[in-house]
């Protein structure tokens, strides 16, 4: 907020004061503000987003702010460089931020060479008419709006995790009713065999048929950070930034960048963030469906539920999870297919406060 707002908001306060402090009794009972909600205890992503919005920033900055710290933190080396290493071991960035009051949007997709996926986003959003930006053009524009690079994402952990994979014939990977089943390419199409859907790989061998889930996605692959946050005025704002899936066929873009699909916000209403199996859920925009719901007058819990079994009723198998706020600062969240955590700091919390869902 710029200072002159600042002082003619203060010298209104000042003219209203004996009325306040009947309204804040009242604003205490039902709204939160400001609030920062993310998915996953990324207690120091919080702190600072907090730390922007209660010194008075703007939701959309304290957004940038928390997944920059989450980048920086290379959280569960699933956001931020260094992680998520693809079919050709490389790391590429997703991101995306969102301002419920404009609707306005900037996002960076299957970002090679830049480490700072959030800031990107957000260059996206205040440089250019665009709203999604994708791969050697996206890195460009970051670069030459000022971030750092092009740079290596790789990292020691991520090269080896890429080298482990290769020695186990590149398994498990994201192709299906392909040859060579089992082993690195080149891949060509193939029908009949093999069959790999939903996550579940049925093989048939001398011994009967085996089924076994694919590990690509799950407790210690979160895959995004998904904020949101609302600030003293009330305005809201989300964010997301990930590298992805790890093994992913080189070129895959996820739910990260996509609007309605890992975060949502209208300011009118409330916002969402949405993590877990990308690939899945992106069909679905579970975040805009989240935000929508409540517009039409769903209770916040329920509108969550009710994303998420959308879902779930054509993928049963898939794993996810959703995070909403209304307008008020209340907050819930909603899963399938593993146990979500997701972390609060409002006014009445001394610190980040996890809160923890079942599916
Ligand atoms: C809070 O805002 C003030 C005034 O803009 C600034 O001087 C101070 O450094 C900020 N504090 C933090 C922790 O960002
Ligand atoms: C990054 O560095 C690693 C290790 O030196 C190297 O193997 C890899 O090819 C580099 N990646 C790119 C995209 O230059
Ligand atoms: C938000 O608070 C206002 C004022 O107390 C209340 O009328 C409204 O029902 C609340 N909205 C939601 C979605 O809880």
């Amino acid at each position: 907020m710029a200072r002159s707002d600042l002082s003619i908001l203060l010298s209104t306060l000042l003219l209203f004061l004996p009325l306040l402090t009947v309204a804040e009794a009242e604003l205490g009972k039902s709204e939160k503000f400001p609030v920062v909600v993310s998915t996953w205890p990324f207690l120091e992503a919080v702190r600072a987003a907090w730390r922007e919005v209660d010194n008075g920033s703007s939701a959309v900055e304290a957004v940038v702010e928390g997944c920059s710290a989450c980048e920086e933190l290379r959280c569960d080396g699933t956001v931020g460089p260094g992680g998520s290493p693809d079919e050709n071991g490389e790391t590429m960035i997703d991101a995306l931020v969102m301002d419920g009051v404009t609707m306005e949007v900037g996002a960076v997709a299957a970002m090679r060479y830049v480490k700072d996926g959030i800031r990107a986003a957000w260059l996206v959003m205040k440089h250019s008419q665009h709203t999604l930006l994708a791969g050697e053009g996206a890195s460009a524009f970051a670069i030459s709006m000022g971030l750092p690079g092009p740079m290596n994402l790789s990292s020691p952990e991520s090269l080896k995790k890429w080298s482990d994979w290769k020695e186990n014939q590149c398994q498990p990977n994201f192709r299906k009713n392909v040859v060579p089943a089992n082993n690195c390419g080149p891949y060509k199409p193939n029908n009949g065999g093999m069959d790999v859907s939903g996550g579940i790989r049925t093989e048939s061998c001398e011994m009967g048929t085996i089924e076994y889930k694919l590990p690509l996605v799950g407790p210690h692959n979160h895959d995004t950070i998904s904020m949101a946050v609302i600030d003293k005025m009330g305005h809201i704002a989300v964010g997301t930034s990930t590298n992805g899936a790890t093994f992913k066929i080189p070129g895959r873009v996820g739910d990260g960048p996509i609007v309605g699909s890992s975060a949502y916000a209208d300011d009118e209403v409330g916002g969402c963030g949405a993590t877990g199996d990308g690939d899945i859920m992106m069909r679905f925009l579970p975040c805009y469906q989240v935000v929508e719901s409540m517009r039409q007058g769903m209770k916040l819990e329920q509108a969550a539920k009710d994303a998420i079994s959308r879902i779930a009723r054509k993928f049963p198998d898939f794993v996810g999870a959703v995070v909403a706020v209304d307008k008020n600062g209340s907050h819930a969240g909603a899963c399938h297919g593993w146990t979500f955590q997701y972390s609060v700091q409002d006014p009445e919390m001394d610190d980040v406060q996890v809160f923890t869902v079942l599916p």
